[in-house]
């Protein structure tokens, strides 16, 4: 089992991190069984699993609910889990309480919090209680309503280098990782030299420590439209649909189940059907 340790010594041998999202078993024992290194069940399970438009809805509870079954089909895997939608935001106890919730029931191994500002304290604040933390930087989904949309960040001058501060601090704060969504290649490259801890990208180019993608991305699961940042190494889509249209069609013909799929009674018994 890796460690806060164990990725901090890959960043230093420049062994890239391979994270991914996963949110139930069999996501998460096929993400286990190809060597994924660090699961992530992210929020954003919201909108690829529970079909809602964003990750606002998302609860302390679907967190949980999600995670148990990721350690169920990753034992041996990192688990990291997003705390959700306002749960770390209307106190410091409100985010220590649905903090140590989560770890207590989920067995995830680690939290990730979106941003920089008023989030650092309760980096630290969760931190000092025991819990390691991942920040999030960049493009912060949870707070999309106020960044205007799904955009890059940092490509003015100003904005990078308050994207490095936050780095900076949330390394200050305990962070035992960052990741960093929709930035230039050449921001997050600073970021990753500044920083001592690992820095996982998404959208984020070559120049991170790591990186991280959603699962039905990467297979074309149930997503219609992928973003630029995302290559897609298969087409789950096609394959389900395909298997799905056979079944439908073959179950109209009468062709499933056949005698090879079927039961059969004993020979003597047969007669006691009809008499
Ligand atoms: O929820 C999520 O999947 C994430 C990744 C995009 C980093 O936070
Ligand atoms: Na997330």
């Amino acid at each position: 089992m890796r460690t806060r340790d164990s990725f901090m010594k890959m960043k230093k041998e420049k062994e890239p991190i391979v994270m991914l999202t996963a949110y139930d078993y069999p996501s998460a024992r096929l993400a286990e069984q190809a060597g994924v290194e660090m699961i992530l069940v992210g929020d954003s399970l919201g909108m690829v699993v529970l079909g809602y438009e964003s990750t606002i809805p998302v609860t302390v509870e679907d967190m949980i609910h999600h995670t148990k079954a990721v350690k169920r089909g990753a034992g041996q895997t990192f688990i990291v889990t997003d705390m959700p939608f306002m749960s770390y935001h209307t106190s410091r106890e409100d985010a220590l309480r649905a903090g140590a919730k989560i770890m207590r029931e989920s067995g995830a191994h680690a939290l990730k919090l979106e941003g920089a500002g008023e989030t650092l304290s309760v980096i630290k604040a969760l931190t000092e209680g025991g819990i390691p933390v991942v920040s999030h930087l960049g493009l912060t989904p949870q707070t999309v309503g106020v960044l205007g949309g799904y955009k890059v960040q940092g490509k003015d001058a100003q904005s990078a280098l308050k994207l490095i501060e936050d780095a900076k601090c949330a390394e200050a704060s305990g962070a035992i990782a960052v990741v960093l969504e929709c930035v230039p290649y050449q921001l997050s490259k600073r970021i990753t030299e500044e920083l001592e801890i690992p820095v996982i990208g998404i959208g984020a180019g070559s120049y991170t420590d790591g990186q991280v993608l959603v699962y039905h991305d990467v297979i074309s699961y149930g997503v219609e439209r992928l973003p630029k940042f995302v290559k897609a190494y298969g087409n789950a889509n096609e394959y389900i649909e395909k298997s799905l249209r056979e079944y439908v069609s073959d179950v109209k013909a009468k062709t499933f189940p056949s005698e090879e799929h079927s039961f059969t009674m004993k020979e003597e018994a047969l007669f006691s059907l009809y008499g």
